[in-house]
């Protein structure tokens, strides 16, 4: 990818530039709970978006996305956001930066990627947090700081491409080490890096190919319920509800906004017992609440579909120690955990049958927690 990007960089703008890259991420366990003031549980992954940058003295960003073929400019001055979707995550990185008051000039830059689009596994985070990482470390001597920088990605989504999302991809993208996952308190942010190397255990994603879109997608409407019953409840966020406040007020809520409170208010303790036996090494437990997450996001939350529910039925029936729904939802993947000696078993359970019923072999993808937003030697 490197060399690709390079050489169209090369042929494009004549010059060279400086690389840079961030990473898509999985998460373990903590499913929308970032946007409740809850904990998440993600690291970054060996999938990147990556960038080449040159300065090129105008006021003008002149992008090629090579995965797209396309190109498209804008400038810095420019209110209006450009059409094209992929280009508003730079336009918006670019705008929230300087909303902050860091420095933005104008810059050419081709980039390219190999984060499954679409899967859940928040490419859209891996390329505003490239861009953000880029333009402190070219423009802003890295004076802004970790989380600001993952403000800007989440601001982008928010402001430029109508997904009122939380904080967890783009501080995963941010934040990501290699070989550790990212307990992050989403109301203090607080985050504790936890060694994760699951011996004995493969991690592995099976991609539904259901496309997964959160622009227009059911994903704020998720968290427009979860608003007003915090607001029933007189909290702040769900972080500080309980089951028994839940059921004080259950006659005062919809069943739906019930449902999806209960959802939460499971989920942000079975981050915490997730992290607490995988400091025992007690892998049944931490696939035991990985299962349950999947019944609350198919049952309670209801940002499951068919294929991914049949997903995890292969994966119980083939003794899958934890499978479940990852991401945001509505298509996807699912996240496995799987002991060595079951894992060909599961995978050639899983093409086969899914193929039979869906007409297409779910894509297996192995990931590597690796490094998150980081500058390329050249
Ligand atoms: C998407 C959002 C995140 C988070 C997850 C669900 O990935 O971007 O902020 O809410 O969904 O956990």
């Amino acid at each position: 990818m490197k060399e690709k990007i390079q050489d169209q960089f090369k042929k494009r703008f004549g010059t060279d530039g400086v690389l840079y890259a961030s990473a898509g991420r999985i998460n373990l366990i903590g499913e929308h709970t970032d946007y409740n003031g809850g904990f998440v549980f993600p690291g970054a992954i060996d999938k990147y978006i990556m960038a080449e940058i040159n300065i090129n003295g105008t006021d003008k960003v002149r992008v090629y996305s090579m995965d797209m073929d396309a190109y498209c400019e804008f400038g810095l001055n420019e209110e209006d956001a450009p059409q094209e979707q992929w280009a508003r995550y730079i336009f918006g990185v670019c705008r929230e930066t300087i909303k902050r008051g860091g420095v933005v000039k104008g810059f050419d830059t081709v980039f390219a990627g190999n984060v499954p689009l679409g899967a859940g596994l928040s490419s859209s985070a891996a390329l505003e947090s490239c861009f953000a990482f880029a333009l402190n470390d070219m423009f802003n001597g890295n004076k802004i700081d970790k989380f600001e920088l993952a403000k800007i990605g989440q601001s982008t989504e928010h402001n430029y491409c109508g997904v009122n999302c939380g904080i967890m991809d783009q501080f995963a993208s941010v934040f990501g080490k290699k070989d550790c996952l990212m307990r992050l308190d989403c109301r203090s942010l607080e985050h504790e890096y936890f060694p994760f190397h699951p011996d004995g255990y493969k991690l592995v994603l099976l991609n539904s190919k259901v496309k997964h879109e959160l622009v227009d997608s059911p994903y704020n409407k998720r968290r427009e319920s979860c608003e007003r019953v915090a607001a029933t409840l007189g909290v702040e966020t769900l972080r500080d509800a309980s089951y028994t406040m839940l059921a004080d007020i259950r006659d005062k809520v919809s069943d739906e906004d019930y449902r999806r409170a209960r959802f939460v208010i499971g989920e942000k303790q079975r981050v915490l017992d997730v992290c607490d036996a995988l400091e025992r090494g007690d892998y049944e437990t931490v696939g035991r609440c990985m299962f349950e997450t999947h019944d609350g996001l198919s049952r309670d939350y209801e940002v499951s579909c068919e294929e991914l529910d049949y997903l995890n039925d292969v994966a119980r029936e083939c003794g899958v120690t934890g499978s479940r729904i990852m991401g945001g939802g509505f298509g996807g993947c699912t996240i496995n955990l799987v002991k060595d000696e079951r894992y060909d078993n599961f995978i050639a359970t899983a093409k086969e049958k899914f193929n039979a019923k869906y007409g297409h072999e779910p894509e297996v993808i192995n990931v590597i927690i690796s490094d998150g937003a980081h500058k390329v030697e050249g």
